[in-house]
């Protein structure tokens, strides 16, 4: 075979192609051959950038100096570094290529929460898929993805990459997305490894700003933070990707309780780890490294295998292995996983697996042959939510005429969200490209930008910087009156308006954490005068977090989250404005009703005094200048049609170890329309040893009803569906008291109780 051919070089030093067939045993001859110095140099991740240009990473992999390289994705680079590698290396071991493909490759599918909000695991797995398939066909072999973050503070801007605030959803998502990106087996041609990230709890960072401390019971991490990383690593995830936060004052990149105690033995990885971005020099900054010696050496130790972006284990290892502070074993213990990893993707078999032969590659990257848009427009009808829907403003006739206004109505860049790996803004349809084709020979749309995303500049300032190498953010220089009067002029000629408000995408990114959750005062003053007109109002948010929608939400009478809905997201949008879509996606985090009230998450534990609706609320628990509980909880989301939830029956009021009860509600969709439900069964422990959440998502099943059709949907519960981890990090079940809670979001539930013996 080919790599076969490939290794016939000279004598000597080589992987052996006849132990291929055998891992331990390849991997045990390979090692044995190499030098320290090459061994250290497996351990080194690096990035194409303008002070590595791919000539100078040539040399270096031929010198045996690097293990992988990130953000290259284009075949002739990554064959001439494969060459570099396994042509002229003396051990000829292949390097691999990584990306952050996170949503989507070519063809970008909607950002975390937006595919979260589908709540349907087999378009998740499909929307990772597709882009495994179009990022192997870009010669890549890994991501750094999925992200699994439970986030329940929308400061930070990282919560739009996650799946939202719930374990038990997010743990379902992670599966299904590592279950897309590898297929059948890494090693296949058209899968790539997922690599989760960022292990670990990188979401709960202090005041939901970038890079802060992370301070967290253990009852809290395992209960809630923990999950979903482990559920990747369960569904076979190859690598994982450690955070840039410290936790409980130990960085996770020298963190040898999570590196080795928990990841390593008590989850059995077998995988790669890599650090972060430069997280290992930035041990120093943590204050817990005098300097870069020491991080070399407490990372490594700890168990990151490969070092992203610095030189600090090329620099540092040798001399570290010399003075006896770090063994050979510690370094073999990484180049073990690292060539492990190799093994699992398939490049000891064919370095060229995904880059395949220079006479095949594509003519054309951008080629539309290469887009998966039907796949895309799909995920993201699903990922839409409808928050509100006064009067039935929505669906909208398209022999109307409608006003299109709005910063976001026709900015493809943001379409995308951030992270959109190679996709191209040229492909994203925006929502004004959607609604015109939808809307061709039949009504009208005027469309007015109305406003700039913000008006401050200095905002403005910092989004150009955050994305170096385009203009992110593209201001229309006119004075804010003018613009607004234009809109305005649009909406008196028009039957509706439509007004696509929000985020630009970068502010919903790394390193964009918020301290106002409100739509910028640009947008809502012109907000505000469209709704002087009296025109009805709809809302298209995009955004990436849970925004303070307060005045939205009194004053649109109609309102559909997208989220960042992806290169087919204009098309999507316009499906669900005109009908031809029934919205069905559900919120994945809660929507605060202001900033004050964060954290704001459904699952929240227990406390002596609850605040009781409809009570004079002294001495319980609750701000009192503002209504308790989430503007727009979890699970929640508007259909064009109407579903009722029956009583909750219960096989059995008593649950014996071992056995299950099945809890069942009958589902009616009382509408004239088709349409999806979600049905959700939550979980509430009425007392146990540790004080427990009020509710826990434990199961949901999405179904499609016709008008006046029902459906019996049957949850079976089993004593795992009541563990939870207690005061000494045990998993049990306990016995004594449940709820079943069953309904269509984590607020409106129908409920039945029983007992565990
Ligand atoms: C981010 C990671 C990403 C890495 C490589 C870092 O800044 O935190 O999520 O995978 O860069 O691009």
């Amino acid at each position: 075979m080919l790599f076969a051919v490939l290794l016939a070089g000279p004598a000597g030093a080589q992987p052996n192609p006849a132990l291929l067939h055998d891992k331990q045993a390849f991997i045990a001859d390979l090692m044995k051959q190499m030098t320290l110095d090459e061994k250290i140099g497996q351990l080194r991740l690096i990035s194409i950038g303008p002070d590595m240009p791919r000539e100078k990473i040539a040399q270096e992999i031929a010198a045996g100096r690097i293990g992988g390289t990130f953000n290259s994705v284009v075949h002739v680079d990554n064959r001439m570094m494969q060459d570099a590698a396994v042509k002229k290396s003396r051990l000829k071991i292949p390097i691999f290529f990584a990306y952050d493909v996170v949503h989507g490759h070519r063809t970008i599918f909607p950002i975390g929460l937006g595919q979260a909000s589908s709540w349907d695991m087999g378009a998740i797995e499909r929307g990772a898929r597709v882009a495994a398939i179009e990022a192997s066909a870009d010669s890549l072999d890994m991501t750094f993805a999925p992200m699994v973050d439970i986030s329940r503070d929308p400061r930070w801007g990282r919560t739009s990459e996650g799946f939202g605030e719930d374990p038990y959803l997010v743990s379902r998502i992670a599966r299904a997305m590592v279950k897309g990106y590898q297929g059948a087996s890494p090693a296949k041609p058209d899968s790539i490894m997922a690599a989760v990230k960022h292990f670990a709890l990188y979401g709960a960072v202090e005041g939901g700003r970038d890079y802060n401390v992370v301070d967290m019971s253990p009852q809290r991490m395992y209960q809630d933070y923990l999950p979903p990383y482990h559920a990747a690593i369960e569904a076979g995830a190859g690598g994982v990707m450690v955070a840039l936060n410290s936790i409980n004052g130990v960085p996770a990149s020298a963190n040898t309780w999570l590196m080795q105690d928990l990841l390593r033995k008590d989850w059995g990885f077998r995988g790669v780890a890599v650090s972060d971005h430069g997280a290992i020099t930035e041990l120093v900054r943590h204050g817990v490294a005098r300097d870069g010696r020491e991080a070399a050496k407490l990372a490594i130790k700890a168990g990151i295998d490969m070092s992203m972006a610095d030189t600090l284990y090329l620099q540092e290892l040798p001399g570290l292995v010399k003075s006896g502070e770090v063994s050979v074993e510690e370094i073999d213990r990484s180049v073990r996983n690292i060539l492990g990893a190799k093994y699992d993707m398939g490049l000891f078999q064919d370095p060229y697996v995904r880059i395949g032969a220079a006479a095949d590659d594509p003519p054309d990257l951008y080629a539309e042959s290469r887009m998966h848009r039907a796949d895309a427009r799909e995920v993201a009808r699903k990922s839409l939510v409808l928050l509100e829907n006064r009067n039935q403003t929505l669906p909208l006739a398209k022999t109307a005429t409608i006003a299109l206004v709005g910063p976001l109505a026709d900015s493809p860049l943001d379409m995308m969200g951030s992270w959109s790996a190679a996709g191209k803004s040229q492909s994203s349809i925006t929502l004004r490209r959607g609604m015109e084709e939808a809307m061709r020979g039949k009504g009208r749309l005027l469309y007015a930008v109305g406003a700039n995303v913000t008006d401050d500049q200095q905002i403005v300032d910092y989004l150009n910087f955050l994305n170096w190498d385009h203009k992110e953010v593209i201001q229309d220089p006119r004075p804010p009156s003018d613009m607004i009067a234009e809109a305005v002029a649009a909406a008196r000629r028009a039957d509706v308006i439509v007004a696509a408000v929000g985020e630009s995408r970068g502010m919903s990114h790394e390193s964009s954490s918020r301290t106002r959750l409100d739509i910028p005062a640009s947008q809502r003053a012109l907000l505000q005068a469209l709704k002087a007109t009296g025109k009805p109002l709809v809302l298209v948010l995009m955004n990436g977090r849970p925004l303070d929608l307060q005045w939205e939400s009194a004053n649109a009478d109609a309102m559909l989250e997208t989220w960042y809905s992806g290169t087919e997201g204009g098309h999507a949008i316009a499906d669900v404005l005109f009908g031809d879509y029934n919205p069905s996606g559900k919120l994945p985090i809660s929507f605060p009703r202001s900033i004050g009230q964060i954290p704001t998450y459904y699952n929240h534990p227990r406390v002596g005094r609850p605040f009781v609706e409809g009570k004079p609320g002294n001495y319980t628990s609750q701000y009192f200048e503002e209504k308790n509980g989430p503007l727009y909880p979890f699970g929640y989301g508007l259909s064009y049609t109407d579903f009722t939830v029956s009583a909750v029956s219960l096989s059995s009021a008593r649950l014996e170890r071992g056995g299950r009860i099945a809890a069942r509600v009958t589902v009616t969709n009382t509408g004239r329309r088709q349409g999806e439900a979600v049905v959700q069964l939550y979980i509430r422990d009425e007392a146990a040893s540790v004080v427990r959440p009020v509710k826990e998502l434990r199961g949901f099943r999405k179904l499609a009803l016709e008008p006046g059709e029902s459906r019996t949907v049957q949850f079976d519960i089993g004593e795992d569906d009541l563990k939870f981890f207690n005061a000494r990090l045990e998993h049990v079940a306990e016995p004594g008291e449940f709820e079943a809670q069953i309904g269509l979001d984590s607020q409106s539930v129908q409920s039945a109780r029983f007992e565990l013996r």
